[in-house]
């Protein structure tokens, strides 16, 4: 049998995944200098603290979690009962009243006391239930100032695979949490975030930002839009109408084009909030123009998860087709005291999509200065230890070296170095050995020059950099 994997999970390969490293280590560098942490949580949880955080009435929680009952003892009552129906089913064609008695027997024995929360298990779709988790569980509001945290790796979510959107993705994302909700927080978010991308070289990304209010003045605006989208209701799609009940801000999410007229007409949250989160939407613009951040208003960002407060904020870039969303996040004042931790404690943060950014950096050719430097060409027996040595040298001055464990023949070799994307091949022959020099070819213009190996190494090691 031939073994695939599965819809909507794929492989990351050399050379790719060097760009997945170069991008993860440039986020680690930029994310230190603001002063957050790395935190590592598990990759499942209790899945009702995705359904609590996240929200109930998602398309996270109710399409897309990835859920299973971790416990033998109820997946084997389980089996047995599903069993049973099966075979009532035939049986009941007979019409017999005893397998109803049977059926009813196992539930009254109690097969199912045993399945409670504690066994209903979820593959994260995301990271920040977690973080808020593990910031209450240990206690950490008793650090001093904020808690700023960041963190990398797959999230799950079952969506219908397609370019940028995959059941197993990536994210980079942070939070930080503390007492103060200051504008200025959000904003040096936001300004950690662009630094990140401007680190990895990301053309052409664009900053959207919104306020979507607090529980003080949200929920007359949810039921302003309600009455509004009550009025149209034929006019929009299947899941639209089933928004009006369960959430209607998703509905200014819609991508229907037919829906985009509708929507264009209803009012704006802006106009809507309250003192308090107006001023903080301004104050935020205003640190955003002090740092000299551009950004675009988008009053119909609201976001796909329940936690959200003031401040959404999202990023757009190209080479992603429909799915151009490189980076979510928001504020969720809220969101810590939902789960049972203290009140006064405040949070905002962002994720990126990884997969995405790689797709866009790929698509404007960033990939290519992550891959193998130097391919290192000796001709000749006796010129095979000074290439090993050469080589060692080289790797020591954080180089990435191809040395062939067989003499090849020059075309042959330069082939390989060129088919390898080397970008220099360094020739070691017993000429140079003898004139203690050695010939290094830039493989991209064919620039070619003999160096002595102390200004080899200087040249190779500038040129990684640049
Ligand atoms: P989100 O908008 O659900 O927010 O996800 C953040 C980013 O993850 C998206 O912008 C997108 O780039 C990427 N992403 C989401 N789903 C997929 C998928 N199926 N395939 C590939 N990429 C995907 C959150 O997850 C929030 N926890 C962000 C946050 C942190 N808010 C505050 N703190």
């Amino acid at each position: 049998m031939k073994f695939q994997a599965i819809k909507g999970v794929r492989d990351i390969l050399p050379p790719e995944s060097a760009l997945w490293n170069h991008v993860e280590q440039a986020a680690r560098e930029v994310f230190r200098t603001y002063g957050y942490g790395e935190i590592r949580t598990p990759e499942f949880e209790l899945a009702r603290l995705f359904e609590h955080s996240v929200g109930d009435e998602t398309d996270i929680v109710t399409k897309e979690l990835y859920s299973w009952i971790d416990s033998p003892k109820v997946n084997r009552a389980l089996r047995r009962v599903r069993a049973k129906a099966i075979a009532a089913a035939y049986r009941a064609i007979h019409n017999d009243p005893a397998v109803r008695e049977e059926l009813i027997k196992e539930m009254e024995a109690g097969a199912f006391d045993t399945l409670n929360e504690v066994n209903r298990i979820s593959l994260r779709p995301e990271a920040t239930a977690s973080v808020v988790r593990a910031y209450i569980e240990h206690g950490m509001q008793a650090r001093p100032g904020n808690v700023k945290l960041y963190y990398l790796g797959p999230m799950f979510r079952r969506e219908r695979p397609q370019k940028g959107r995959y059941r197993q993705f990536y994210q980079i994302g942070a939070e930080l949490l503390g007492p103060s909700d200051h504008p200025a927080l959000d904003a040096e978010v936001i300004e950690m975030l662009l630094a990140f991308f401007a680190r990895v070289n990301l053309q052409g990304a664009n900053l959207y930002i919104n306020s979507i209010g607090d529980r003080n003045c949200r929920p007359a605006y949810v039921e302003r839009l309600r009455g509004e989208l009550q009025k149209v209701r034929d006019k929009l799609g299947a899941d639209s109408q089933r928004r009006i009940e369960t959430n209607p801000l998703r509905v200014l999410d819609s991508k229907l084009p037919e829906e985009q007229p509708i929507i264009d007409t209803l009012p704006h949250i802006a106009d809507h909030l309250c003192d308090a989160c107006r001023e903080h939407y301004t104050e935020l613009k205003r640190q955003l123009a002090l740092r000299k951040i551009e950004y675009e208003e988008n009053w119909r960002l609201v976001r796909g998860l329940d936690y959200y407060m003031r401040t959404t904020f999202e990023i757009t870039a190209p080479g992603l087709g429909s799915q151009n969303a490189v980076c979510g996040g928001g504020r969720y004042d809220g969101l810590v005291e939902l789960l049972g931790g203290p009140a006064a404690t405040k949070g905002i943060g962002f994720a990126i999509g990884t997969d995405r950014l790689m797709l866009s950096l790929q698509d404007a050719g960033t990939a290519e200065a992550c891959g193998l430097q130097v391919f290192l060409a000796w001709f000749g027996a006796a010129t095979y230890p000074a290439a090993v040595d050469l080589a060692r040298k080289l790797r020591e001055h954080h180089l990435s070296v191809e040395l062939p464990a067989q003499e090849m023949k020059f075309g042959k070799s330069l082939s390989l170095a060129d088919r390898l994307g080397a970008r220099f091949a360094v020739i070691v022959g017993e000429d140079e050995l003898a004139a203690g020099q050695f010939t290094v070819k830039r493989l991209a213009d064919g620039d070619q020059r003999k160096l002595a190996e102390a200004d080899l190494l200087d040249y190779l090691t500038k040129s990684r950099t640049a």
